[in-house]
Parts: C-alpha cells; sequence; structure tokens
C-alpha cells in the first residue's frame, strides 16, 4: 500500500508472556493504531520483516533469541522502524547497548500504562506530522509544476508564463541559462505545447559535430558532395520536418554555419550541400546555451544578427542558487522519482541537510541537485537522507559555503594582506601614509603585501 494512504499506523509487539501482550494491547487500544502480537521472537520477527510496522516493542529476555537480536534483525531490514525495548531484566549495560544500537527507547517492566501511552502517544503524533507534511509537499508538487518542470519561485512562474505564451506562436526561441538548469527540459515543453506537438522533437547538438560536417548535419548533402558523399543524406532540418529542430549549445556553432544558418531562418529555404535545389525549411527552431552570447557578441565569436533572429523570443533560466525556494519542490520532486527507482521508501530528507542545500551555492543547478539526491539515495539506509549520506563537499562544506553571508573566510595573514592593500589603494599607494593608517612600520607593511622594502634592500646591499 502506497504510504501516504496507509492512516492508521501499526504496532507490533513481541513478548514471550501473553500477559504481558495483553496489558500493551489494553493500554494502547486506540482507534489509529493496529496492534499486532508474538509470543516467540521467530515468528514475531517474520512478522516485522513482512508487515514492516512502524513500531515494534520486544521484550529483551526471551528464550530462543534475545530482544537485542531481534532489534538488530528489524533495524537492518526496515532502519526507520521505532523499536523500544522492554525488560524486567534492568541493568545500565543493556539499556546502552539497546540504545546504542538503535533502540528509540527502553522501558523496565512492569510497564507503566501511563509512560507507554505517552511514549508511543508521541510516536504516533510525529509520524502523523511528517505524514501530513508529506501529503502536503506532495499536493504542492502537482500544483507548482509545469509540463514537468518544477518551480514555484517567482522566476519560475515567470518562465511557465513565457513557456506558455511563447508556445503557440514561435518560429525561433533562445533558451539561456547555466549549466543544469533545465534548458533542455523547457525547449522540450515549447515543443509539447506548439502545434506541431505531433512531430518530431530533433535534437542538434553543436559541441559533437566537427566544424567540416555541420553544413551537411544540419542540411543534408547528395551524392559525390565532396570526399565520403558516397549517398544522399538527409539533414537535420529534414528530418525534423514539421516539428521542432533543438539547436543545443548554439554558442558553439562555428562564424560559417552562422552565416548559413541565418540565411535559412531568414528564407526559410536551405539546399543539401552539393545541390542546387532549394528546399523548404519547414521546422521551429528552439537554439539553447549556457554561454554569454551578449559578450561573444562584442567579441565578435557569435553574429549580432543572428542573435536577434533567435532571440524573438528568449526564455532566460534562473541559477538555482537564485531561487533557493524552489529546493524543498525539487527535493520532493526527485525523491519520489528516486524512491521508485532504487525501490527504497525515501521520505525526505533532515533539517541539518536543508540547511546545507539552503547554503550551497549549487554550481551545477538542478542536475546537481538531482546526482547528489541521487547518491544519497543509493547510499541511504533509513527513510530519511541525513548529512553522512552527502558527497563530501556537501556534508563538510567549505568555510565559504558555511559562512552565512556567503563571505568567504580567510585565515587571519589573508584578512591582513587583503586589508593592507584596500588602504594603500586607498591612499593611491602611499606607503608611508598607509603604514601609519594601519599602525604598522613601514617595513612590515612591505612584507604584507609581499613587495621588497627599498630602504631594507638598500640597507643589504650596502
Ligand atoms: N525545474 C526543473 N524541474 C525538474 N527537473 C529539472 C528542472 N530543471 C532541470 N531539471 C532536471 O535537471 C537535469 C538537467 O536539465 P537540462 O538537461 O534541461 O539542463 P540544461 O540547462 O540543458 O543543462 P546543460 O547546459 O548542461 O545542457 C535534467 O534531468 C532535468 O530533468
Ligand atoms: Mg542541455
Amino acid at each position: 500500500m502506497a504510504e501516504a494512504e496507509k492512516t492508521r499506523i501499526a504496532l507490533l509487539a513481541i513478548d514471550d508472556d501473553p500477559k504481558s501482550l495483553e496489558l500493551v494491547q489494553d493500554a494502547l487500544a486506540r482507534e489509529d493504531l493496529t496492534i499486532v502480537t508474538a509470543t516467540d521472537p521467530h515468528s514475531g520477527l517474520e512478522l516485522a520483516l513482512r508487515e514492516r510496522p512502524e513500531i515494534v516493542l520486544v521484550d529483551l529476555v526471551m528464550p530462543e533469541m534475545n530482544g537485542i537480536t531481534v532489534l538488530e534483525r528489524i533495524l537492518e531490514a526496515a532502519p526507520a522502524t521505532e523499536v523500544i525495548l522492554t525488560t524486567g531484566h534492568y541493568s545500565a549495560e543493556s539499556a546502552v547497548e539497546a540504545i546504542r544500537k538503535g533502540a528509540s527507547d527502553y522501558l523496565t517492566k512492569p510497564l507503566s500504562i501511563s509512560r507507554l501511552r505517552e511514549r508511543i502517544g508521541a510516536l504516533i503524533e510525529d509520524f502523523e506530522r511528517r505524514r501530513r507534511a508529506l501529503q502536503l509537499d506532495r499536493e504542492m508538487l502537482r500544483t507548482y509544476q509545469f509540463e514537468g518542470i518544477v518551480g514555484r519561485s517567482p522566476l519560475m512562474l515567470d518562465v511557465f508564463s513565457r513557456i506558455r505564451r511563447a508556445a503557440p506562436h514561435f518560429k525561433t526561441a533562445l533558451v539561456t541559462g547555466a549549466t543544469g538548469c533545465g534548458k533542455e527540459l523547457v525547449s522540450r515543453a515549447l515543443h509539447r505545447l506548439s502545434p506541431s506537438t505531433q512531430a518530431r522533437f530533433v535534437v542538434c547538438n553543436s559541441s559533437a559535430i566537427v566544424e567540416t560536417l555541420f553544413e551537411s548535419e544540419l542540411f543534408g548533402h547528395v551524392k559525390g558532395a565532396f570526399t565520403g558523399a558516397v549517398q544522399d543524406k538527409i539533414g537535420l532540418f529534414e528530418y525534423a520536418a514539421g516539428g521542432t529542430l533543438f539547436l543545443d549549445e548554439i554558442g558553439d556553432l562555428p562564424l560559417t554555419v552562422q552565416t548559413k544558418l541565418l540565411r535559412v531562418l531568414e528564407t526559410r529555404e536551405f539546399q543539401r550541400v552539393g545541390s542546387p535545389a532549394p528546399r523548404r525549411a519547414d521546422v521551429r527552431i528552439v537554439a539553447a546555451t549556457n554561454r554569454n552570447l551578449r559578450e561573444m557578441i562584442e567579441s565578435k565569436q557569435f553574429r549580432e544578427d543572428l542573435f536577434y533572429r533567435l532571440a524573438t523570443v528568449e526564455i532566460k533560466l534562473p541559477r538555482l542558487a537564485d531561487r533557493k525556494e524552489d529546493l524543498p519542490l525539487l527535493e520532493r520532486f526527485f525523491l519520489d522519482r528516486l524512491s521508485n527507482e532504487y525501490g527504497k521508501r525515501i521520505r525526505g530528507v533532515t533539517p541539518r541537510v536543508q540547511i546545507l542545500f539552503a547554503r550551497y551555492h549549487w554550481p551545477g543547478n538542478v542536475r546537481e541537485l538531482e546526482n547528489v539526491l541521487s547518491n544519497a539515495c543509493m547510499m541511504c539506509e533509513g527513510d530519511t537522507i541525513d548529512v553522512q549520506d552527502l558527497p563530501e563537499h556537501l556534508a563538510k562544506p567549505t568555510y565559504q559555503a558555511a559562512a552565512d553571508d556567503g563571505e568567504e573566510l580567510l585565515p587571519m595573514a589573508e584578512v591582513h594582506r587583503r586589508h593592507a592593500r584596500r588602504v594603500l589603494e586607498a591612499v593611491h599607494g602611499n606607503k608611508a601614509e598607509a603604514a601609519r593608517i594601519l599602525g604598522l612600520h613601514r617595513a612590515t607593511l612591505y612584507r604584507l603585501i609581499g613587495e621588497m622594502d627599498p630602504e631594507e634592500a638598500k640597507a643589504k646591499g650596502a
């Protein structure tokens, strides 16, 4: 049964003394709790492994198998289970051992009914709270998903609205943004919502094509057009006819090809290499890049006219670091998917992980988050991802990432050096004045900024 639909929480009590089990049943009879019992540890363990109850009460001393072994076996298979040990033979050592092995509590017999109720009540409340939170998360996820793109930040809502408005009409569109922030996802959404949704979405990855083959790749060639052209070949423009051609990494397009592409976009016609016959270019174009095309125009690496032709519709994707309010939703989205993939029941991440995530700068954006969670799911033994499941650079964040204001934390010497340079700049390089302000001897200032003091040099040379 799916976790979220299950409303009753199951408790399994294992004890060789039936009286003890009766007491538990009486004490805990409540509507939201299903109680199962077993008087021998073997069948108890079997029940636990099959039914996966949320809570297990187990007696410490039983013939055949003791409670600690049962505890270990259960936690091995279902680490999220709350296992409470009960015993009539209290000893500090066994209590410590039980807790160390992962028991969530240790109760002495005769069991105090009120203590038992209080303890189980608290666990149930905790389960309910988590279940409600999970349900809310899932509802949010349904609300804040647009064509498989997750986001609720104003920046992403704006992206959704642009896609929605552009998709029915665009002929060309440009999708920009840093690596891993969803450019391909958005491009596919544009295609799906366009009138040509039934036709092909064809990907052309410009960074994977050698310069000399670009033209033939895009427009095709006829037999004998060049050495190696042993037969006619259609290009991506023809292959995508009626649909969408996705020109990924458009920033890597060589200038010569940029010129040809521009012509095609203007005339809506192209020719196969080696053939004069014009053919109709009946495709929508979505171009994507993580490079700064405006800068590339400045440095003459990208044609300005092509840029404006492509950017009639421009969708800019924000970096994940600029929309951290999307993190919890994205976490939920990926964890649901990954739990399925790995056959695990991962409910979420601990608050500590949430804090680390919120502080991290995510240079690889959503793809990086996906990878981090995927690894964590593999590592995770319980139902909640904790710090030890994260890769080292996140678990042990650099001081820079851990600093609340995001400012780099530096060694004292480096702070001194930078401060000295700042003061020096402020006084236009007047070293005597800088030393006076800093309260340092001039020789010390020179050492600090890594220069040789001319006086000292003279003295040494003398
Ligand atoms: N908003 C989002 N919601 C859900 N999944 C996302 C989102 N953004 C990105 N992803 C996922 O992150 C991964 C990277 O996305 P995508 O390939 O679209 O990025 P990209 O911008 O094209 O990256 P690159 O510049 O490296 O090619 C994919 O698995 C994609 O499904
Ligand atoms: Mg991409």
